[in-house]
C-alpha cells in the first residue's frame, strides 16, 4: 500500500505562479506542479522526448537528482545550462525555486525549432569572442551620386569580397547594415587568437580593397577606405528568428562598445582602432602603438582606445 505520510515532501516555490507547493520525494517536479493543477506544458507526456516541461531552476539546484539517461540526451542536445531541467525528469530532496521556461503556443514554437537547430547552440550562449564593425570611408559619394541599383550592386560586391577574408581567418558576418559589417571571430573556437584573427582579416580586407578600388574607380570614379573597431569581450550568442528571418546573431554591451569604437576612428582621424582588451591579446606581436582616451557615446568614463602602428 501507498502510505504517502512517511514519505517527506519538500517545497517548490513557483516563481511566476507566487506560490509554494509540495512535492513528495518520489515525485518529479512536474507531478508535484500537475498535481497542484498548475497548467505545466508536457507535450510528450513526461517521456523526455519534447522539453517543454523544462525549468529554470532559480534556488536549489543542488537539491536537485543528477539528470539520467534520458534527460542528458537532451540536454546535450540543447546544450542547456546545469540549471535548466527537465521537470518529468528531476525529483528533488530539498526545497527548490523554479520558473516554467514554456507558457504559450508561441514558447513552443520556438522550443521545437529548437531541436532542428543544427548549430548546438539553439538556446543561446555567452561566449568571449571578437567583435569587429566596419564601415566604409567614402560611402556617402557613392549614395550621394548614384542609383540605388548601383549601390546595391557595389554593396553586394563588396560583401562578397569580404566575406571570403573573414571566413579565411575563422570570422562570420553576423550582419549589414548600409556600409557597415559587424564580424565576429572565435565562434567554432578553431584557433586560440581571435583578435589576431580580426587583425589579419582586416588587413586583409584592406588589401582586397587596393583591387576592389580599381573596379570603382573604373566604373564610378570614387575610391572606398574601411574604418574598423575592435573589441573582445562577452557577448549573447543565438539564433534569432523574426518569423520572416532567420540568423545566428550576437548581442549585448561590448557589441555596442565595438560600435562605438569604430565610431571614433573619425575623431582620431584613425582607421583602426582596438579596445584595451582586445590590444592586449595581441600587444606581444605588436608591441608599437598610439593610445587614445577617449569618452563614447552612451558610455559613461574614459576608454583607452589603441592603434597599432
Ligand atoms: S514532458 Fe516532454 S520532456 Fe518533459
Amino acid at each position: 500500500m501507498n502510505d504517502t505520510k512517511n514519505i517527506k515532501s519538500h517545497k517548490i516555490h513557483l516563481f511566476k505562479e507566487h506560490k509554494e507547493i509540495n512535492c513528495l520525494e518520489n515525485s518529479t517536479i512536474l507531478e508535484a506542479t500537475l498535481a497542484a493543477h498548475i497548467n505545466h506544458t508536457h507535450a510528450c507526456g513526461g517521456q523526455a522526448k519534447c522539453s517543454t516541461c523544462r525549468v529554470s531552476i532559480r534556488k536549489g539546484l543542488e537539491n536537485c537528482s543528477p539528470r539520467n539517461e534520458a534527460e542528458k540526451l537532451i540536454a546535450d542536445k540543447l546544450n542547456f545550462p546545469a540549471e535548466i531541467r527537465l521537470a518529468c525528469q528531476t525529483h528533488i530532496n530539498g526545497n527548490i525555486s523554479i520558473r516554467r521556461m514554456v507558457s504559450d503556443k508561441m514558447d513552443m514554437d520556438i522550443i521545437f525549432e529548437q531541436f532542428s537547430d543544427q548549430s548546438g547552440i539553439a538556446l543561446g550562449i555567452q561566449q568571449k569572442l571578437t567583435i569587429v564593425f566596419t564601415d566604409i570611408v567614402n560611402y556617402t559619394s557613392l549614395a550621394e551620386k548614384f542609383p540605388p541599383y548601383d549601390i546595391v550592386h557595389v554593396l553586394n560586391r563588396y560583401y562578397r569580397i569580404m566575406n571570403t577574408i573573414i571566413q579565411d581567418n575563422n570570422g562570420i558576418i553576423s550582419d549589414v547594415a548600409g556600409d557597415g559589417i559587424l564580424a565576429v571571430f572565435g565562434m567554432d573556437n578553431k584557433s586560440n587568437n581571435s583578435v589576431l584573427d580580426a587583425f589579419n582579416a582586416i588587413d586583409g580586407m584592406n588589401e582586397k580593397l587596393k583591387l576592389f578600388n580599381k573596379y570603382l574607380e573604373e566604373n564610378f570614379n570614387i575610391q572606398f577606405g574601411i574604418r574598423a573597431g575592435v573589441h573582445y569581450g562577452n557577448v549573447i550568442v543565438g539564433p534569432f528568428d523574426t518569423g520572416a528571418m532567420k540568423k545566428m546573431a550576437v548581442i549585448g554591451d561590448n557589441v555596442n562598445y565595438a560600435s562605438r569604437i569604430e565610431s571614433a576612428n573619425k575623431e582620431f582621424g584613425t582607421k583602426l582602432l582596438l579596445s584595451e582588451e582586445a590590444y592586449s591579446e595581441i600587444k606581444n606581436k605588436y608591441p608599437n602603438y598610439n593610445m587614445y582616451e577617449a569618452t563614447l557615446k552612451g558610455k559613461t568614463g574614459q576608454y583607452k582606445l589603441y592603434e597599432i602602428i
